[in-house]
């Protein structure tokens, strides 16, 4: 009893999923976990395989943990190394030949193992565990879990069967896997139990979902498993990430327009506004597809935000195809939108292309797509200078004295903690600058006029109503007399 773990996580929000269910999993071990890695027994590296930056990180990383490997040993102690997540999938065997100091290495479906894997480790002894097993980890997984806070992450959905040519996923992910409804529902209940009000659901290619249907017979996709979600009482806002445009079916659009807990902000990556390119990812649209997409949900929800990933310099890629990549993203007009070079990854079609871009190249696509798609942010944001938004709260601002949450639309809002707050707020001792009583408004859904755009983020301010009503002392109420 009474050992220390720390988990380092890269990439997504599945690997941050991830990383909290292995901290589940050893926590009926004794497991508690610790800030750095300077003081636990146990060190699990989360790992990334979607570019090769992302992964090449993960041996700098190990590099500094054998220095602190090496004088723990000295001095009697011990430390257990893991290496864990798509890296440790991908090359899992490169990783015990280039680190051998490493004393797991663990994929992303056996970590429900980890117990085992870590009682065999030690002492010299190495563990490898990358396979499928035929049975699904969540099976396997504790249901008790460690509170995730006001917004929590549920995986629904893992793997996936496109195949896209750049994309190692469904070789480090594995076949496309949907948890039954059941268990979806019941693990959603348990988070808004402990406090969730906001659930954004997970899955590498989420809205592919085809879980199976409570009572047998069938199965359920995304849009039917939204509906079900928002009859839970307490759960205020339902997101999901992230999506393939091939896989936005009738029901998911609609429920865009008709389930008020599902927020109208979608992440919908394009990759590429050409054709041909697209053709080449094997991504099984065309751009006008797409656009139909993005006109039906705004048909649906004429608000709604879209945040896109595209990818410049794929093999093959001219400067039209790249000009065409740019003419959708002005159209679109995306709330945000994340833009990658393309980096080749071995095991992929794309990696063993002809036509690979030069570097130089893709660097000045990069720069160019970013200055279009940096504008559409601060447009996007500067659009709601003025308006009222909802804001769900759920942690400190950066400065003293500032509270932040998310708008519907994702954008992180920061608000000055208003005096009343500071003036009920301090037990005796604690500093004077609101804080304290402000955390009483986490968790809380509050009208916020916003006053100032940034690049990444916005200002704003109680809206005046939520502080005539007393918000401080009853933002539930509040949010019941809005309803
Ligand atoms: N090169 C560059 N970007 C990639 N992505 C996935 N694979 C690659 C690659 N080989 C990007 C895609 C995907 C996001 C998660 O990462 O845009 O949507
Ligand atoms: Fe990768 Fe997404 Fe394509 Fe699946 S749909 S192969 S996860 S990019």
């Amino acid at each position: 009893m009474g050992k220390t773990l720390f988990i380092k996580t890269y990439g997504c929000q599945m690997n941050v999923y991830d990383s909290a269910r292995m901290a589940d999993v050893l926590a009926p071990l004794g497991y508690r976990p610790v800030d750095g890695p300077e003081a636990a027994d146990l060190v699990i590296l989360n790992t990334c395989h979607i570019r090769e930056k992302a992964a090449e990180k993960v041996y700098s990383e190990l590099g500094r943990l054998r220095h602190m490997k090496s004088s723990r040993l000295r001095h009697g102690g011990e430390m257990i190394i893991a290496v864990a997540g798509c890296v440790a999938q991908a090359e899992g065997a490169e990783i015990q030949r280039r680190a051998p100091f490493v004393d797991i290495v663990f994929g992303p479906q056996t970590y429900h193992r980890l117990p085992e894997m870590v009682a065999r480790a030690g002492g010299g002894r190495r563990v490898l565990d990358t396979g499928f097993p035929a049975d699904p980890k969540f099976d396997f997984l504790p249901e008790e879990a460690a509170p995730q806070g006001v917004s929590a992450h549920l995986t629904v959905q893992e793997g996936c069967d496109k195949f896209c040519t750049f994309c190692v996923v469904p070789y480090t992910r594995g076949m496309e896997y949907s948890r039954p409804v059941a268990d979806v529902l019941a693990e959603a209940r348990r988070l808004v139990a402990a406090g969730a009000r906001e659930i954004t659901l997970l899955g590498q290619n989420v809205n592919a979902y085809h879980g199976a249907a409570p009572a047998g017979g069938g199965e359920w996709g995304l849009g039917r498993l939204i509906r079900a979600l928002a009859e839970i009482n307490g759960l205020e806002r339902i997101r999901y990430t992230t999506s393939h445009p091939g896989d936005m079916d009738d029901d998911l659009i609609s429920a865009h327009g008709e389930v008020k807990q599902l927020m109208p902000f979608l992440h919908l990556p394009i990759q590429s506004g050409s054709d041909k390119v697209l053709a080449a990812m094997n991504r099984r649209y065309v751009a006008d597809d797409y656009r139909r997409t993005v006109d039906e949900l705004r048909r649906v929800r004429p608000d709604i935000a879209l945040a896109s990933d595209i990818i410049v310099g794929f093999p093959g890629e001219t400067d039209a195809d790249f000009k065409e990549t740019l003419r959708l993203a002005r159209d679109v007009g995306f709330a945000q939108a994340y833009a990658f070079k393309f980096s080749p990854r071995p095991g992929t079609p794309a990696a063993l292309m002809e036509q690979q871009v030069p570097d130089p190249v893709k660097a000045e696509r990069l720069e160019t797509l970013r200055r279009v798609l940096d504008a559409a942010q601060f447009a996007f944001n500067r659009a709601s200078v003025g308006r009222v938004m909802e804001v769900l709260f759920d942690r400190h601002g950066k400065r003293p004295g500032q509270i932040a949450g998310r708008s519907p639309y994702m954008q992180a809002v920061h608000v000055e903690v208003p005096r009343a707050c500071a003036d009920d707020a301090p037990p005796a001792g604690a500093a004077v600058n609101g804080e304290a009583g402000a955390e009483r408004l986490f968790g809380s859904v509050v009208p916020v006029r916003v006053r100032e755009a940034h690049a990444n983020s916005l200002t704003g301010a109680l809206h005046d109503a939520a502080e005539r009503e007393g918000i401080l002392g009853g933002a539930g109420r509040l949010q019941r007399a809005l309803a």
